[in-house]
Parts: structure tokens; sequence; C-alpha cells
């Protein structure tokens, strides 16, 4: 098979070239060569330096005038490789008065200071460590509602240990309004009327086929992840609103409310989370005018427990593949959104879906 050679127009910065013209079919020994040749000397032309030579030029320096200049060497380190999810930290440290006191103004409004924090799913998972991160961040008291009657009370007694902060356990069904509205009642009671409601109750069902999905099965996901989000948030609201407080709540919805994951089908989960992003909106239309800001947060896949189920292991490496950070987000990657979200920072940010996945819906 020959190869011909002629000159094939390029782009305007670069010059015509020759390029040898492949016949079909499978290429020569030759013309694999010539090609593997062409793309060495490519590679050969870049020089990896190790320390870079700077000169610097300066007008006040000594020797300007005739052109001398001060000298010396950058050491050049090679590219940090991917970063893996940070393990699990164990100390939480609470901010102190003294500490924030002598924050700058900008730190001090993406603190949470002195506010009063509510966390439904806060037994464990990403809302266990995003009432961590709000102890961290300056919280007054943080009261955790879950339905896990055990763990719940193990991590509230942990993080109470931890920080010294006053934090509390209610168990509590987000389904359940009466048992909502009571515990919320009581939080105002305790510390004051809430400030933030951070909705982190919730379940996922996958790989189940539309046609074949139990129609309970279905009415129980929805009752738990979208009408759990709007009792908590229309109990919290309220509270908010006897109080003429302003407040911020963070539904944790999910990036299956904004696309369709691939390739496992979870039809009722995706329904779920688009109708908590919807609620959220429409809360934040409603409730601007109460000075309560409502956001979701859209995580995309996370390496919690809720995942942690061996039938899905095949399914994470494509997961992975579909990511462009090329991995799960960590347990703690929602911690600095949560608390910006929570603070004041955030100010004139209501109605938003913040979408933290890694990359993965930009393919
Ligand atoms: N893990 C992920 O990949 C991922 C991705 C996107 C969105 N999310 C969402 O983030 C949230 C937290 O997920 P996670 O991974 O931390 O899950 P998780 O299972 O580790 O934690 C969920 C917590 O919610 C509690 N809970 C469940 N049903 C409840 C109910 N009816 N009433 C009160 N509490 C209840 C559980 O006891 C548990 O403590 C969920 O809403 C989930 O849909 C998770």
């Amino acid at each position: 098979m020959a190869a011909a050679t002629r000159t094939i127009r390029m782009a305007p910065r670069l010059a015509a070239i020759s390029r040898p013209v492949v016949a079909r079919g499978t290429p020569s020994l030759a013309q694999r060569a010539a090609f593997s040749v062409s793309a060495g000397r490519f590679k050969s032309q870049v020089i990896k330096e190790t320390e870079v030579p700077v000169s610097v030029y300066n007008p006040d320096s000594k020797g300007a005038a005739a052109g001398n200049a001060g000298q010396y060497t950058l050491p050049v380190k090679p590219a940090a490789r991917a970063v893996e999810p940070a393990p699990e930290e164990e100390e939480v440290v609470p901010l102190e008065d003294k500490v924030y006191k002598q924050m700058p103004r900008t730190l001090q409004k993406m603190s949470v200071h002195g506010k009063v924090i509510i966390i439904t799913g806060g037994a464990r998972g990403l809302g266990n460590h995003m009432a961590r991160a709000c102890a961290e961040a300056g919280a007054k008291a943080i009261a955790i509602f879950d339905a896990n009657q055990a763990l719940g009370d193990e991590s509230a007694a942990e993080l109470h240990q931890k920080t010294g902060l006053p934090v509390s356990f209610f168990k509590v069904d987000v389904r359940d309004g009466d048992a909502i509205n009571a515990a919320v009642q009581n939080v105002v009671e305790l510390y004051g009327a809430p400030d933030v409601l951070v909705n982190s109750a919730g379940i996922a069902d996958s790989n189940i086929k539309a046609e074949t999905y139990d129609s309970a099965m279905f009415r129980r996901l929805i009752d738990i992840n979208l009408t759990g989000s709007f009792l908590m948030s229309q109990s919290v609201g309220r509270a908010m609103m006897a109080a003429g407080k302003p407040g911020s709540i963070i539904l944790v919805a999910s990036m299956s409310g904004s696309i369709v994951n691939y390739p496992q089908e979870q039809s009722c989960y995706n329904a779920s989370k688009a109708g908590v992003i919807q609620l959220g909106k429409s809360l934040a239309a409603e409730w601007a005018k109460h000075n309560i800001r409502v956001n979701c947060i859209s995580p995309g896949y996370m390496d919690t427990a809720l995942n942690n189920v061996p039938a899905l292991d095949a399914q994470k490496k494509i997961w992975k593949s579909l990511t462009p950070q090329a991995r799960l987000g960590a347990v703690d990657d929602l911690n600095g959104l949560c608390v910006f979200l929570a603070s004041d920072a955030s100010g004139f940010m209501t109605g938003s879906n913040v979408i933290i996945d890694g990359g993965y819906t930009l393919y």
C-alpha cells in the first residue's frame, strides 16, 4: 500500500504541511512508523524544566541602568495527582466567640455565628457532616431530626461531646406532620426560633423498572423525599414567621432532579427530587416577603452508606467514568456549600438549585 504525499490546507495560523495520505485499509508498518515518529518529535519539543531560570529587571535595582538583572531559579514541582476524597475528619472544632470577633467582615458573614439550626437526616451521611460543619462554622445550637433513634441519639451525643455546643436529637419521621410540629415547637422553647433548616433526610430506590415499580413503594418514596421536605419547610417556615426572623431553608435534592441517571432505572427517585427542586423554587417565591430564603443543593454521586450496596459496585465504575473528576463525592463535600447557603453571605440567593457533582452533568 503506497502512501502519497500532498499539501493539506490548515487553519490560518498553521503553515501548510506535507502529510502522508493513507490509502484505506490497515496502514503498513512504515506508515505507522511515520506517524509515531512525528508524534515523538512533537513530544520531544516540550522541554520539561526542573528549574525555571528567572531574570527580574527593576527600575530601582542596582545595575538596572546597565541592563543587569536580579537572577534566580525557581524549583519546578511535578503537577499534583488527582486528590483522593478526604478521610473522615474525627475532630469537630467549634468557632469560638473570640475567634469570630477577630475574623474579617466577609468571613464573619460566611459563618453561621449565633444561628439555631435544624438538620433532618443528621444521624448519618451527608446530613451528619453538614451538622458538624455548622458546629464548626459558629452555630449556637443544633437540633437533629431523624427516624433512626439509636444512630440519631449517638450522633447528637457525639457532636455535643466534641464541641460542647447544645445539640439535641428528635426522633421524627419527616412524613409525620404532627410530630414535626411538636419537635419544632420544642426547639423554639429550648434555643429560640430556628434560623436555618437543612433538610437532608431522604431515601433512594434504584434499579427498578417503571413497568414493574410497586405503587406502594412509589408512594412511600415520594412521601419521604417530597412530602417530608414540604412538611419540614412548612413547620420551620411558620416558626420563623411567628418570630419575625429571617431564615434560610436548604433542601437537599439531587442532580437526579435535573438529569436522568445512567445506567440504573430509578424514575421514582428522579421524580421525587425534581419535585423537591420545584418545591424549593415555589417556596422561595412565596416566602421572600417573610425574609425566608429557600435554596436546593443537588449532589451528584456521593460516597455514603446510601450507595454502599454491593449490587451498585459495577455501576459505580460507570458513574465514575462519566464524572470529569473521576470520583464519587466525599461525605463532607457538601459542607462548604451548606454553610454558605445557611449564612448571611448568600443573602441575595433564593430559589437557586446548586448542582455539586464533580462535573457529572457537564457531559
Ligand atoms: N448519597 C448520594 O449519592 C446522594 C446523591 C444525591 C442526593 N442525595 C440525597 O442526600 C440526602 C442524604 O443522603 P445520604 O447519602 O446522606 O443518605 P443516608 O442514608 O446516609 O442518610 C439519610 C438519613 O435520613 C434518615 N431518614 C431516612 N428516612 C427518614 C424519614 N422518613 N424521616 C426522618 N429521617 C429519615 C436516615 O435515618 C438517615 O440518617 C438524601 O436526601 C439523598 O437523597 C444523596
